[in-house]
């Protein structure tokens, strides 16, 4: 049976995918089988690591550095982009920063922050979506289709002291997600996002490790009792790029372990 979740004559731009949740999309994207992946970071190395990382496994990966805040840096990439695989058919927004300390208990509120961090933190989750989807559209609209995939957080969904402005770019970043879902529907565009909350990075874990009351009362937030993993995230953003989600557009989808549920 063919791979329904084939990325077969496919090139897929994935941002922030250095590390973590996107480094892992990226290898979903290379093992079933795209044409090629464009591993973004605004650190060179980290980006360089995972496409050699790719390219070792059978993939075909090139890194480009970009901070997806500045439109110029971000339209260099394309060009860039561009030039090698000639065109970019899925594009995920996932470079995002919480720009907070992850510790609730010492995060500052944010009128205790000045307002070039609230720029910053808006920088990178909403201009930065905004940015690399702007370079995206024209050549999708030109070949008639394209998936776009927006990583989101239940931040912006159920609010966070001490991350309202992440919370609040993230929220926006949805709206302007669906706004471009209902614009480019008739070009075959599909625009989705993904919420996740709390992702099991080593540094939380290694704390949840040193406190395990502390770690009970986080689990018992999530249906699942266990924290997100990159792969969790990854087999979703893989649907929604696929073939298979087709008929999918301008919805988000919580892949969070029932941490809705369990609030
Ligand atoms: N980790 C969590 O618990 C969590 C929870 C909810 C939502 N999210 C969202 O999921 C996504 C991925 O999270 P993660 O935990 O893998 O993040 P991470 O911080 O581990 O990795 C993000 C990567 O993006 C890169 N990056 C940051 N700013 C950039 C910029 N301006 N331009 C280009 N690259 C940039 C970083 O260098 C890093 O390699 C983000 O959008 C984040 O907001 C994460």
């Amino acid at each position: 049976m063919q791979d329904i979740l084939s990325m077969q004559g496919k090139v897929a731009l994935v941002t922030g995918a250095g590390q973590n949740v996107g480094r892992e999309i990226a290898r979903f994207m290379a093992a079933h089988g795209a044409e090629g992946i464009v591993v973004n970071d605004y650190v060179l190395e980290r980006a360089q690591a995972v496409a050699d990382e790719i390219n070792a496994e059978g993939g075909k990966a090139i890194a480009l550095q970009a901070d997806v805040s500045s439109h110029a840096s971000v339209m260099a990439m394309y060009a860039k982009a561009f030039a090698h695989y000639g065109r970019v058919d899925v594009l995920v927004n996932n470079a995002g920063n919480a720009g907070a300390n992850p510790d609730e208990a010492v995060r500052k509120p944010f009128y205790e922050t000045s307002p070039e961090v609230w720029k910053s933190w808006i920088g990178v989750n909403f201009d930065g979506v905004m940015n690399c989807t702007a370079g995206a559209l024209p050549g999708m609209i030109e070949r008639k289709g394209g998936k776009i995939v927006t990583i989101i957080s239940d931040a912006s969904r159920f609010g966070d002291a001490g991350l309202e402005v992440y919370a609040g770019a993230k929220a926006g970043a949805a709206g302007f997600m669906r706004s471009v879902a209902r614009g480019m529907g008739r070009h075959h565009i599909n625009a989705n996002c993904v919420v996740i909350a709390a992702m099991g990075t080593p540094m939380i874990e290694e704390r949840m490790a040193a406190d395990p009351e502390r770690a009970k009362r986080i689990l018992e937030k999530y249906i699942i009792r266990r924290l997100g993993k990159p792969s969790d995230v990854a087999a979703m953003v893989l649907f929604l790029s696929s073939g298979a989600s087709d008929y999918i557009t301008g919805q988000v989808y919580p892949v969070n372990g029932g941490f809705t549920f369990a609030l």
